[in-house]
């Protein structure tokens, strides 16, 4: 390359790629606040952490995501390996945590087995508010349990994380989507409603009417959204079994005294669901912002992927979206603690010994700060100052060779120099 284009290239600007972005730190401390509370309760309920690989063989998520969903279709992002191996970035957890089950002979643990992870997933979709290419899930799948108690517990807990948080206006809309066998004779019926309509559908509705039709029922454009309000309900042409699954689903909810709304054109966009699926959305219909979180039973999704037949029910949060919307509700979370110690060093024998003492103060439990990088004491009092310091220690060229130390009282001013091996006591007794 001739050089003075390299020199050009170099000197371009580089961007985080669109739809992914920097996590700076103001912004990390409502990210700390949402995780804390979120593990605290998924353990509370038993939950266990697990990680898996951010990468995967492609045919995991073809075949467990589903063929035929937007994700597989057009959103993942695939790649061969120098190895030739075609591979994906997660665009979800759930095909990972099943994998996981099965590789590792989960299926000979106490059932249900009960696994949380947090983690990007990557899904290359068209960004706009709310929608990024890299973003982040708190997720829960609960393997190995049948009961429809296990469906409101995942759901009581998705809810409860974002209720902890402080969350308001808050409703759950959910739906059952029958199993195997009812879905067969539902989607006859949905086939033959939309073909008689097929003109009026959006150009991916129609293409939607083949492989997937249960997808025209969440479709977003406002002449599908009229079809949709007319067409069979699932909930109306459930087998025995789902329909007392779901039934049973329903007074658990109750009981709990949990707001939520049936919502007959909520489908999710998955292929692995079974019977009940659920979201949780920031406001009512009219005022929809997005859904905060999403989930459902995926009855068929362990055979699927090659074990044995094991029912299983799963939830996750997108992160970005919460805290987008902690941010709307203007829930602040509490901040960082102030340091109670500064340390200031002036001089360079002070400076090496300060460095000693501050691992020192850290070591014994003291909340301390430093700027090694100013040389002032102005500048460092002016730093100590704005950060809250209740006490100022102050290491001066003769301090440093007296082996003492100054305490300075940053409200009042007062100082008094101690001997520097005494500081940390003399400290502990000054900030309890
Ligand atoms: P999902 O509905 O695709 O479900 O994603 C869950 C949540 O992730 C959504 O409710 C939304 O808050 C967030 N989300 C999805 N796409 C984006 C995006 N592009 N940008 C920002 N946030 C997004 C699942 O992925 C299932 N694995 C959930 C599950 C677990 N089902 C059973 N177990």
């Amino acid at each position: 390359m001739p050089r003075s284009k390299k020199e050009k290239i170099n000197k371009q600007s580089l961007h985080a790629l669109r739809g992914m972005r920097d996590i700076l730190p103001d912004e990390w401390e409502y990210w700390d606040y949402f995780i804390k509370k979120a593990e605290t309760l998924a353990k509370n309920y038993g939950y266990r952490f697990l990680e898996t690989p951010v990468l995967e063989d492609t045919s995991l998520f073809v075949r467990g995501t589903g063929v035929d969903t937007d994700i597989v279709e057009k959103e993942m992002y695939s790649f061969m390996t120098k190895g030739g191996d075609n591979v994906s970035l997660r665009p979800e957890g759930t095909p990972g945590i099943v994998r996981a089950y099965i590789e590792n002979g989960m299926n000979v643990w106490p059932h249900p087995v009960k696994v949380y992870y947090s983690g990007p997933m990557f899904r290359y979709e068209r960004p706009q508010a709310g929608r990024y290419r890299q973003f982040h899930h708190f997720g829960f799948e609960a393997i190995g349990e049948e009961s429809p108690i296990l469906d409101v517990q995942i759901i009581q807990l998705t809810w409860k994380i974002l209720e902890s948080i402080g969350l308001k206006g808050l409703s759950i809309q959910i739906n059952s989507i029958g199993c195997a066998v009812c879905r067969k004779a539902y989607r006859k019926l949905l086939v033959d409603y939309y073909e008689a309509e097929r003109n009026k559908l959006c150009q991916d509705c129609r293409r939607r009417l083949v492989r997937n039709p249960l997808r025209l029922l969440d479709c977003k454009e406002e002449k599908c959204m009229r079809l949709a309000a007319l067409a069979p309900q699932t909930i109306d042409h459930l087998c025995q079994e789902c329909h007392d699954h779901f039934k049973s689903v329903l007074e658990y909810l109750d009981e709990l005294e949990l707001p939520y709304t049936l919502n007959p054109r909520l489908v999710r966009g998955l292929d692995y669901y079974t019977r009940t699926v659920f979201e949780i959305w920031s406001q009512g219909e009219e005022n929809f912002r997005g859904s905060l979180a999403g989930g459902g039973r995926y009855d068929d999704l362990v055979e699927i992927l090659g074990g044995s037949s094991t029912p299983a029910i799963g939830s996750a949060i997108g992160i970005e979206r919460v805290i987008e919307e902690l941010k709307v509700q203007e829930i602040r979370p509490s901040v960082s603690p102030q340091p109670k110690v500064f340390l200031i060093q002036l001089g360079e024998l002070a400076r090496k010994k300060s460095l000693k003492l501050f691992s020192e103060l850290i070591e014994a439990g003291i909340q301390a700060a430093e700027s090694f990088s100013k040389h002032s004491i102005k500048s460092q009092l002016k730093l100590a100052d704005k950060l809250g310091a209740k006490i100022a220690l102050i290491l001066g060229q003769k301090e440093a060779l007296d082996e003492t130390i100054i305490i300075r009282d940053m409200k009042s001013g007062m100082q008094e120099i101690v001997n520097f091996k005494k500081v940390i006591k003399e400290l502990k007794k000054r900030i309890k």
